[in-house]
């Protein structure tokens, strides 16, 4: 393995949820991660509603500076919930800014269960780009524990179609 890692995990996450799953595929593929910090207080009831509202008429947001370039890696996974079926602020922020540099992509998500494929394709419009494979997960299985399985399954399939390592070999 070379000095430099070449796969980054980047994500927004309000409540935990997408974050333990950016953790889990950045440890399983031997990435570096990044987390988008939104300046838009989010907390609270009056946070959710803006939040939602937000994300609904697809507004940016201001985020803190990343400390990554996206054009450094090789490939690079982009995770976010999903707001009114739709990408967060946040996300929609960072892709903007930074998506030219993402050149092969990696899409997942958390959700209650609804606005998946219209999630899916926000992220492909705005990084102008088809992700190499995609990831959903419900944010009830990723609280239970019941995610690990298909991380692990996920992380397989990107090191064997994607990466094109042999079956069993680690990133
Ligand atoms: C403002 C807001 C809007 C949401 N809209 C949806 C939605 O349209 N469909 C859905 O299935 N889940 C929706 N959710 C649930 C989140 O996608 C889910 O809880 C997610 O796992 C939260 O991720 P996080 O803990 O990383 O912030 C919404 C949550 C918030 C806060």
């Amino acid at each position: 393995m070379e000095d430099s890692k070449d796969i980054l995990v980047v994500y927004y996450s309000r409540t935990g949820t997408t974050r333990r799953v950016a953790e889990a595929l950045a440890a399983e593929l031997d990435a570096e991660l990044e987390e988008v910090i939104d300046t838009t207080p989010r907390a609270g009831a009056l946070g959710y509603i803006k939040a939602g509202k937000d994300a609904l008429f697809k507004k940016l947001t201001g985020i803190e500076e990343p400390e990554k370039d996206p054009a450094d890696y090789g490939l690079v996974l982009v995770g976010t919930p999903v707001w009114a079926s739709s990408i967060t602020p946040a996300i929609r922020t960072y892709l903007q800014q930074n998506g030219s540099g993402v050149e092969q992509p990696i899409f997942f998500l958390t959700t209650h269960g609804s606005g998946i494929d219209s999630t899916f394709r926000q992220m492909e419009e705005l990084c102008g780009r088809e992700p190499l494979a995609t990831l959903s997960l419900l944010a009830r299985e990723v609280k239970k524990d019941e995610y690990e399985a298909k991380v692990q399954a996920f992380a397989e399939h990107v090191r064997h179609e994607v990466l094109g390592q042999p079956p069993g070999e680690p990133a």
